[in-house]
């Protein structure tokens, strides 16, 4: 029986049953064609979808099913339109046992994968869920506004800490001046009313005075100073407040309001800027960019080294300002260079930071200033900002 699996001398094509009638006969072989090559096309189809949707689950599920039946079936329809002629029927068998294994194995297979497809969701069930997560990405992106809001709020907040303790010490030198010219005034009146003064006493007294006099002009004026560059930055966070303003002096006003965090951590900070550079815009949006940049090279970047500097550096090019800002410091690694604009990115979560400065600095240099922001760092090599943008300077000629 095996030799003669293959034989077909012995057989005789099964055209005979037809008798060669032809309208039943064509009917019955166009009919298999035809099925052959809608087989053969949904195959082809089955096996571009798994091929093109890599996110498919049971890809080979799918192939069993759309290639191997659906090739077998389409097979085994060809192979019936040849029999009739070449008596090919142990081919026919084979080609009919393989699409019965494929057939069953799909049978089989299907139960096991039904729940699986049953709880797929359906695109109306997708839809929503997308609905429910546009919601979820509104109100996420309302609280990262108020957030954003909260953090403008703390770094003003900052300032206001490193203000009062810049005041506080010329205040102090100034009482304790006041004091003691006070007291020796009281002694000069006691001294006076008894007719009691001498011209030694009396020239000490001038002396003493003018030094606590000069002592007091000299810290009050300072606190003033203080209490003007704060009122100029603390206005100009909260308000949009356009105007035509001289950068040079206006970021030295900045720089001063830092100067007791800079002390403390003893930095040194240069900032070099033409005196005549002037831009229309809001100057708080200044303000915040260097404040960002100045406590960001204070909290991070200082931590292992001695040598603390920051270089500013602003310059006109053509119808742009860049500011170069650079610190002496750690340097910034390239896997949080890649994320540093990127809101709640913090490498000090633990210690209370919230990862927003950077992101805000981005958004000011982006939307407020229509410029363009670049982290240059090799580690160890201290951090470099490079901000560009156009350079508004509105009225300036008039
Ligand atoms: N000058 C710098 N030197 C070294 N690392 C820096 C420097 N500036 C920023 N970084 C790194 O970039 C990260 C993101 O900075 P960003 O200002 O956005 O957040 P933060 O300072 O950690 O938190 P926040 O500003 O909200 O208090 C920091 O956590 C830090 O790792
Ligand atoms: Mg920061």
């Amino acid at each position: 029986m095996s030799a003669s699996f293959f034989a077909n001398n012995d057989f005789m094509p099964h055209g005979m049953c037809y008798l060669w009638q032809p309208d039943i006969l064509w009917t019955s072989v166009i009919s298999d064609v035809l099925i052959a090559m809608a087989y053969f096309s949904i195959t082809a189809a089955v096996v571009i979808f798994v091929k093109k949707r890599k996110d498919l689950p049971y890809p080979w599920f799918f192939l069993l099913v759309g290639s191997v039946v659906f090739l077998t079936c389409g097979t085994s329809h060809l192979v019936s339109a040849i029999v009739i002629w070449e008596p090919i029927y142990g081919i026919s068998a084979i080609v009919k046992a393989i699409t019965a294994l494929a057939s069953v194995a799909t049978g089989i297979v299907i139960w096991f994968v039904l729940p699986f497809f049953l709880s797929l969701p359906s695109p109306a069930m997708l839809e929503k869920k997308n609905l429910a997560l546009q919601d979820s990405l509104n109100k996420l992106n309302l609280a990262k506004l108020s957030l954003i809001e909260a953090e403008k709020m703390a770094s003003l907040g900052g300032l206001v800490a490193g203000v009062a303790h810049e005041i506080n010490t010329p205040l102090g030198i100034s009482i304790t001046a006041i004091s003691h010219l006070m007291e020796t005034t009281d002694e000069l009146a006691k001294h006076f009313t008894i007719n009691q003064i001498s011209r030694k006493e009396f020239s000490r007294y001038i002396e003493e005075a003018k030094i606590s006099t000069n002592l007091i002009n000299v810290n009050l004026q300072r606190s003033a100073d203080l209490v003007n560059n704060f009122k100029l930055v603390a206005v100009d966070q909260s308000n949009e407040n356009l105007r035509l303003y001289q950068v040079k002096k206006y970021t030295n006003k900045i720089l001063s309001s830092l100067q007791s965090v800079l002390k403390k951590k003893q930095c040194t900070l240069s900032l070099k800027c033409a005196d005549d550079i002037t831009l229309w815009g809001d100057p708080g949006v200044l303000t915040q960019i260097i404040t960002n940049l100045v406590m960001n090279s204070i909290t991070h970047a200082f931590e292992n080294t001695n040598e603390r500097n920051i270089n500013i550096e602003i310059t006109k090019k053509e119808q742009f300002l860049l500011l170069n800002y650079n610190d002496s410091g750690s340097g910034i690694k390239e896997e949080v260079q890649e994320k540093i604009f990127e809101p709640f990115f913090t490498t000090r979560r633990a210690k209370g930071n919230s990862g927003l400065g950077m992101h805000i600095v981005f958004n000011l240099v982006t939307q407020s200033l229509k410029g363009t922001i670049d982290c240059v760092s090799d580690l160890g090599n201290g951090a470099q900002f490079i901000l560009k943008f156009p350079f508004d300077t509105r009225d300036s000629s008039t």
